[in-house]
């Protein structure tokens, strides 16, 4: 039995089961919530599901801060921008105040942004034990390489155990990012992996299955110190397991 692993037939049901446990938290949550999403295809299922009845009208939005686990540094017009593909597929579809919305500035100086979106995590997010600030819930992907968020295999913006975010450079196109660091995310109150596809199912075995090439992937680092993770995965990424 692999810890906090759930198993569904399809991304469609694996995305209605996440917003209805979304749902719960949110409108349960006594204050305001603070989430931290990826970028992506596989969240888009997700934002779909909340756009539509019967999770747009029915989520308390006004208590619910969305801010990101990375950005490519492009304009929010761009196709590659996750903040981007979330306005289209979700906030241009609900009530949510844009306030609430704290994306990362992609066109922006990298080493500036970080600066700018660190101190406004800071400002809005409640810190934890250990003085950094603690999201209630991270939604992660996962990449064939192990990467997660804009952390990839043997780059230094693992941990820093001083900033929350920094400037990351994808390993095969060059292209700057800006991403949280593992110290924020394993600081959240709960993570959750979102893995569908067969594309996935080598490395997601890898890691769940704690195999030695796991070392290397920074998905498998945070796995190795976040008691708090949730694997959510669609039957073709459970393929090995
Ligand atoms: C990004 C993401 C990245 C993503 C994985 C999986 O900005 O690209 O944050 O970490 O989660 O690469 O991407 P897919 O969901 O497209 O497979």
């Amino acid at each position: 039995m692999i810890k906090g692993l759930k198993i569904f037939d399809t991304p469609e049901i694996l995305a209605q089961h996440l917003s209805n446990g979304l749902q719960s938290s949110i409108n349960n949550s006594p204050g305001n919530f603070f989430l931290a999403v990826s970028g992506g295809s596989t969240p888009l299922v997700v934002f779909n599901k909340l756009a539509h009845p019967p999770y747009n009208d029915n989520f308390q939005w006004e208590k619910t801060h969305f801010f990101w686990c990375d950005e490519r540094c492009v304009n929010a017009d761009d196709p590659e921008s996750n903040f981007g593909a979330a306005r289209r597929t979700l906030f241009n579809k609900i009530s949510i105040p844009k306030a609430n919305i704290h994306y990362i500035h992609g066109e922006a100086i990298p080493k500036d942004e970080v600066v700018r979106y660190s101190n406004e995590i800071q400002k809005f997010v409640p810190s934890g034990e250990n003085g950094l600030p603690k999201f209630d819930s991270v939604l992660l992907g996962l990449g064939e390489d192990g990467h997660t968020a804009s952390l990839f295999p043997g780059k230094s913006l693992l941990f820093t155990y001083s900033n929350i975010a920094g400037v990351a450079k994808h390993p095969l196109t060059g292209q700057k990012r800006i991403s949280l660091t593992a110290d924020i995310l394993c600081s959240a109150k709960r993570i959750t992996f979102v893995v569908t596809g067969k594309g996935k199912a080598k490395v997601l075995s890898e890691i769940l299955l704690d195999l030695p090439a796991v070392k290397n992937y920074p998905a498998g680092i945070i796995k190795s110190i976040s008691e708090n993770i949730d694997w959510i995965v669609d039957k073709e990424a459970a393929f090995y397991l």
